[in-house]
């Protein structure tokens, strides 16, 4: 059983999918590791160390791989030299990249999309969305709070006092909960709204202000796998009120707002950022996903109305080492959950494999991307 970890080629992406621990880890279970040399060079890994838990670094890991390791999924030319029936685990971005998905059926590849992974109690340990989430949640706030011109807490000096700032969450999933704590750690008065109610009762826990859509009947916004669903036009124009009034008050917003496989709802337009006080900053972390901002741009900070809007396009990525060694947990957590020692290598069970896997056969075989 061979493993083969790659250096990462997408423009940005600084993480790694296996660390030495990991590897080390692989290597107690029976596996081979070979990691492409300077694989780790972006998150602070370096060849030596992986050589020291005795991976084979080398500048063609994949020749006779079973199982190739990505953080992003690599292009099919990247795999010449793989076994057939190689299993292809990373992110794997199906819905945007679904001609690379095609590409892993026709080389015959069984490619096993990690965000696809069920958010069921045992598979919590293998969830890269939870891991990398959290990171991007308090990155944000710490972005946020490097580009505001002002302090977050409140400080009370010989020369007059500094005022607290007030930061907005929205969305508070699990990177809305680390951006609540991340910004109270700092001082700033925090306030948070969501759509599903369930979650209220987090952000008073975190001792933050929920700021919630009242009296709109029928709305639990609880979709299936405690996603969020998309919500009734009704619901919409109150939530648009809401926070309208509250908005123009406040001095950092983070946005974090997802509904699986659509595009992230708008939550934020022009003219509620015009309203907002010159020098405050907004952080849209679902800039990628087409914004809950109107006017975000993947990697730049623009300007609109004196007020600074951020979004990286992949947040994990700017703590590298964190979100390597976190994403390679969920990997390892993953394999050595479903490794069968007799036959040396893992096997899947039907509740998660169904989930997460995306090509067998020479076909395309998961049900979200057949319907
Ligand atoms: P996500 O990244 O899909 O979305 C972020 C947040 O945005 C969610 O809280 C969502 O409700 C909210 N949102 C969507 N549309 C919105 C709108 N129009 N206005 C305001 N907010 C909006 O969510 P994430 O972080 O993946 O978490 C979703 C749920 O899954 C949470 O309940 C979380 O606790 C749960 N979870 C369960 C796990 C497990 O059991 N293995 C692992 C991780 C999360």
């Amino acid at each position: 059983m061979k493993i083969a970890v790659l250096r990462e080629r997408a423009a940005g992406e600084s993480r790694v999918s296996a660390s030495p621990e990991t590897v080390k880890k692989f290597i107690a279970l029976g596996a081979t590791v070979a990691v492409e040399s300077g694989a780790g060079v972006t998150a602070s890994i370096s060849d030596e160390e992986y050589r020291a838990v005795g991976a084979d670094v080398t500048d063609n890991p994949v020749a006779g791989a079973d199982i190739v390791l990505g953080v992003q999924g690599p292009d099919v030319d990247q795999l010449s030299g793989v076994n057939p029936g190689a299993w292809i685990v990373a992110s794997l971005d199906p819905f945007t990249k679904r001609e690379r998905v095609d590409a892993y059926a026709a080389a015959g590849f069984e490619a096993l999309a990690m965000e696809f992974m069920p958010r069921i109690t045992r598979a919590q340990s293998m969830d890269i969305l939870s891991s990398q989430s959290n990171l991007a949640g308090y990155k944000a706030v710490l972005v946020a709070a490097n580009l505001y011109g002002r302090a977050f807490p409140m400080m009370m000096t010989a020369a007059g006092t500094v005022s607290a700032a007030k930061a907005f969450i929205m969305g508070v999933g699990v990177a809305g909960l680390q951006a609540i704590a991340t910004a109270r750690r700092l001082g700033a008065q925090v306030s948070a709204t969501d759509v599903r109610s369930a979650t209220k009762e987090q952000i008073q826990s975190l001792g933050a202000k929920p700021i919630f859509v009242e009296n709109v009947a029928g709305i639990e916004g609880e979709g299936a796998g405690g996603y969020a669903t998309e919500m009734s036009e009704e619901y919409q124009t109150a939530q648009a009120e809401l926070v309208s009034s509250h908005i123009a008050k406040q001095d950092i917003v983070i946005t974090t707002a997802l509904i699986p496989g659509r595009a992230a709802p708008r939550l934020i337009s022009d003219a509620q950022i015009a309203t907002m006080k010159p020098g405050s900053v907004i952080f849209d972390l679902a800039v990628a996903q087409g914004g809950n901002v109107e006017g975000s741009v993947p990697d730049q900070v623009v300007e609109k109305h004196g007020v600074k809007i951020v979004g990286y396009s992949n947040t994990p990525a700017h703590l590298p080492a964190d979100a390597s060694a976190l994403f390679s947990r969920n990997l390892y957590n993953f394999l050595s959950a479903f490794w069968d020692k007799e036959q040396g290598k893992p096997v899947l069970d039907e509740e998660i494999g169904n989930a997460i896997r995306l090509t067998q056969g020479g076909k395309v075989v998961n049900e979200r991307l057949l319907g």
